[in-house]
């Protein structure tokens, strides 16, 4: 059995897990920065990189601390690499690097969306290769076939929005606050979903991709018209998205290797619609539908830790010179 120290910095939440290769999580702290952010209705990347800097180093003495370990006993030091918020990945990298050259052990630079890709495995021992997974979360929107530890696919992605920028900016529109997800989530479940005409971009083009840009101005000018309920209006744009991902989740099914299970992580897939949705769609199908818990589709590091397992099971690590990657596709 191995033990990795994973770190995850990326975007507004500092993040250091334990996790062994037989998928125990040995400890894991995170502390969001939503309350630093808020103000300005976003993400500000300096103050996210400076408080990843102050929090870092003692979160993870913390995460030591808890599980009783030292630095030693760690087999291997992941870290977010990219794609992200640079300031904020070079954090969590250099720190990385520092402990693995303080501790001889090996270094794992990993792409975020793969932290979030593998990380259904980590919830469920019982998920194998390959599956079709979405990917949704505040930075992407994803199609993959996860073939193998490094073999992704990708089928779809989003020609403007992320399907997490279109909560964000819904929230926004509706004065819900930052972060918008869970906040639209709540207001919809006391609407109708069909009070509101809106659109389903894409729906039945004959490419698998998702276009979001178009539904956030609907909800704008439904909004703007005064004409509807807020309920109204949250139900009905989470509706027309669910539409979307799955009218083109069975385009991309045409598309893919024959795979049995699908399976939804990012931060979008702790929204129990959107759950309840894909679940009908896969049983449908015949498919095996999984999700991981909630707190392991927002942003964390035991996903981070995980795909570090996934890689040391490989025999992978990565040289100290390497570069921190804003931009990153799977
Ligand atoms: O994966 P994540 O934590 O960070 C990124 O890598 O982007 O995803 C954050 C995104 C935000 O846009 C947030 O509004 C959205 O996930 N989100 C949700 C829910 N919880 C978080 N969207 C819809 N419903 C939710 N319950
Ligand atoms: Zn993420």
């Amino acid at each position: 059995m191995g033990i990795v120290l994973g770190i995850e910095s990326s975007c507004d939440e500092t993040a250091a897990a334990l996790v062994t290769t037989d998928r125990t999580i040995l400890a894991q702290h995170i502390a969001s920065q939503d309350e630093a952010h808020a103000p300005y209705g976003g993400v500000v990347p300096e103050i996210a990189a400076r408080a990843h800097a102050e929090r870092l180093a003692p979160m993870i003495e913390a995460v030591l601390a808890d599980a009783g370990m030292s630095l030693d006993e760690c087999d291997a030091i992941a870290a977010t690499a990219g794609p992200g918020l640079i300031g904020g990945v070079m954090v969590g990298l250099v720190s990385a690097k520092a402990l693995a050259m303080a501790s001889g052990k090996p270094l794992m630079a990993l792409n975020h969306l793969e932290g979030h890709a593998l990380s259904p495995r980590l919830a469920d021992a019982s998920v194998e290769f390959p599956y079709l997974l979405l990917l949704v979360s505040g930075g992407h929107c994803q199609i993959l076939s996860v073939e193998g530890v490094g073999k992704y696919r990708r089928l779809a992605t989003t020609i403007d929005d992320a399907l997490g920028e279109a909560f964000d900016k819904t929230a926004k529109i509706l004065g819900l606050g930052f972060p918008g997800g869970p906040a639209v989530e709540r207001l919809a479940r006391e609407g109708d979903a069909a009070a509101v005409p809106l659109p389903r971009p894409l729906k039945g083009s004959a490419e698998p991709h998702f276009s979001f840009a178009g539904l956030k101005s609907a909800v704008l000018r439904a909004k703007e018209s005064g004409e509807h309920r807020d309920a109204d209006i949250a139900a009905s744009f989470q509706q027309a998205a669910i539409d979307c991902i799955l009218d083109r989740l069975a385009k991309a099914i045409g598309s893919a290797p024959p795979a049995d299970t699908l399976v939804v992580a990012g931060g979008v897939a702790s929204n129990a619609a959107i759950r309840g949705a894909l679940e009908t769609f896969a049983t449908n199908r015949g498919m095996r539908f999984t999700a991981p818990p909630p707190a392991l589709c927002t942003d964390n590091a035991a996903m981070i830790a995980w795909a570090g397992c996934e890689r040391l099971a490989l025999g992978h690590s990565d040289p100290l010179d390497i570069a921190a990657r804003p931009r990153w596709p799977l």
